[in-house]
């Protein structure tokens, strides 16, 4: 999917297009009327502005390049403030971490609708007054304290396929990073929020379908960088096949724990969802908020580390010391959670892989009233993007940007902006599940990099591949081998 540009075709605009991805008409309102008066014969709320933003003049279409090629030409153009005219409407891309904070801590900017197609009314879809209730009511599973009985599963899933790369090992067997990280990170947060280890065949089924459907709504989102429509998710039959199986286990999980005598009900976020408020949730809006987990709760996770055994690859200097940190603190036993306080090189390569590669690589916001961010006026209904890609590698915010070196986050820049690193957004919205990844990539990192080498085969070009989520394109294949023949952690369930 990596076009090359032929250069950035400009297309009269087409109001129709319009409501499929900023279709929150609860938001949009007035900005769907054209207005003729309008210098740049654009839309409706646009104010004439004293400063206008850089940006090309006319509406961007069919441009059919990869996102992150189109965003850095218009930003190495224009500079760090860029407005461009989509087919849905007026889109300013914003760089500067003092930008980044101004959006992502004003209410005026609420979240774009394309997810809401599969999260329906969930935490990670939703805005406004009932975004505060539901989180208000979830955030209390994700304090530290209840993530803390979390982590032997953590370690002990991640043992499982300590295992399975310990056969790959000695069968000389690539294995795909990125679908080994994808399969475990799913099994994790099932297992931590649902207190349910799905049979196999129902994990690889459900992982299945997540992922497909991560892809296709990664699919829609490139239209708002200019690229043609080429995916009808009402008309596609993968698309439904995935949402079913999706819904199926989510209802029957539902189902079996409503089923349950109260007093029997494993203390997790579903039974706290079920029980919550006068009667409960529908499970209607169970089934949401179960589907935001799954969705929003693995795949970043996974991708972080799948780029980070990438970077830890090519750079082997960084991997000698991670390797050193481990063997230093670990011996031959996987990190429980107070080591990891003793492993911030680990915790460091974390970070930095995700600054290089931030698995939500952009946030898309809708303006819901007319407002001005330093000096730009901005139109009531406009899209506001911000992108964590091009904000980690901004060359004011962090020297020699491209090069991987985690330690930026050993001894960080005190003068740093904040928001010049936020892979977990920020505001109103920051990530739920922020503690919880962070603990999860550290000890999967260290449990994994403290047995094996991740040595990916020759010829490879593993580019990011950005859809919702940053992908690699192709999924990196690799050998893995066991370092200085250190003893195989074992699963502790399988411990005599
Ligand atoms: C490395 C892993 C992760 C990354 C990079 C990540 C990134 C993000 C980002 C950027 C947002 C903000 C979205 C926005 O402002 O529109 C977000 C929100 C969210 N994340 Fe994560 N996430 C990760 C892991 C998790 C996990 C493990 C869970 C749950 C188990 C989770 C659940 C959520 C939820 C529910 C929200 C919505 C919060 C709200 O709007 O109130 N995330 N995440």
């Amino acid at each position: 999917m990596h076009h090359e540009c032929s250069g950035l075709t400009q297309i009269p605009f087409h109001p129709l297009a319009l409501p499929l991805l900023f279709a929150d008409n609860r938001f949009v309102g007035r900005a769907h009327v054209k207005d003729s008066h309008h210098p740049l014969g654009g839309i409706g709320g646009i104010v004439p502005s004293p400063r206008a933003t850089p940006g090309p003049a006319g509406i961007i279409a069919d441009a059919n390049i990869d996102p992150l090629i189109f965003l850095k030409r218009l930003l190495d153009q224009y500079g760090d403030v860029v407005r461009y005219q989509s087919r849905f409407g007026p889109c300013f891309v914003f760089v500067n971490p003092v930008h980044v904070q101004a959006i992502l801590h004003d209410e005026n900017y609420r979240r774009a609708s394309l997810v809401k197609m599969m999260l329906g009314e969930g935490l990670l879809a939703v805005d406004g007054p009932f975004w505060r209730s539901q989180r208000r009511l979830m955030q209390r599973d994700f304090l530290p304290a209840r993530i803390e009985p979390m982590v032997a599963n953590m370690v002990r899933r991640t043992s499982m396929l300590a295992e399975k790369w310990n056969a790959a090992a000695q069968a000389r067997q690539p294995i795909n990073a990125m679908a080994d990280m994808t399969r475990l990170t799913l099994q994790i947060v099932v297992e931590a929020l649902f207190s349910s280890d799905l049979p196999d065949s129902k994990m690889t089924d459900l992982c299945a379908a997540v992922t497909q459907t991560i892809e296709d709504l990664g699919q829609i989102s490139w239209t708002i960088f200019g690229t043609p429509m080429h995916f009808a998710p009402g008309a596609s039959a993968k698309f439904a096949a995935g949402r079913k199986a999706i819904d199926q286990t989510c209802y029957e999980m539902i189902s079996a724990r409503r089923a349950m005598p109260q007093d029997r009900r494993p203390c997790d976020l579903l039974t706290l969802l079920i029980e919550s408020g006068d009667g409960g949730m529908s499970d209607r809006q169970l089934r949401d908020e179960i589907v935001t987990m799954l969705v929003g709760g693995h795949e970043t996770t996974a991708l972080a580390l799948s780029w980070a055994w990438k970077l830890l690859a090519e750079n082997t200097q960084v991997e000698a010391q991670l390797h050193g940190e481990l063997d230093q603190n670990l011996q031959d036993h996987a990190p429980p959670m107070n080591a990891i306080a003793k492993l911030p090189f680990s915790r460091a390569v974390f970070q930095e892989s995700m600054r290089l590669y931030p698995p939500v690589w952009y946030m898309a916001r809708v303006a819901n009233e007319e407002a001005v961010i330093d000096g730009h006026p901005i139109p009531r209904g406009a899209c506001i993007i911000v992108s964590a890609w091009f904000t980690h590698r901004h060359i004011d915010y962090w020297p020699d940007p491209e090069r991987f070196n985690p330690h930026r986050f050993i001894d960080p820049d005190p003068l740093r902006h904040r928001y010049a690193y936020f892979p977990f957004g920020g505001g109103r919205h920051q990530c739920l599940g922020m503690h919880f990844a962070n603990i999860e990539g550290a000890i999967i990192l260290a449990t994994l990099a403290r047995q094996f080498r991740v040595v990916p085969l020759a010829g490879q070009e593993v580019r990011p591949m950005p859809g919702i989520t940053l992908r690699q394109s192709p999924p990196m294949r690799a050998m893995v081998e066991l370092r200085n023949s250190r003893p195989a952690i074992s699963n502790p369930r399988s411990r005599p």
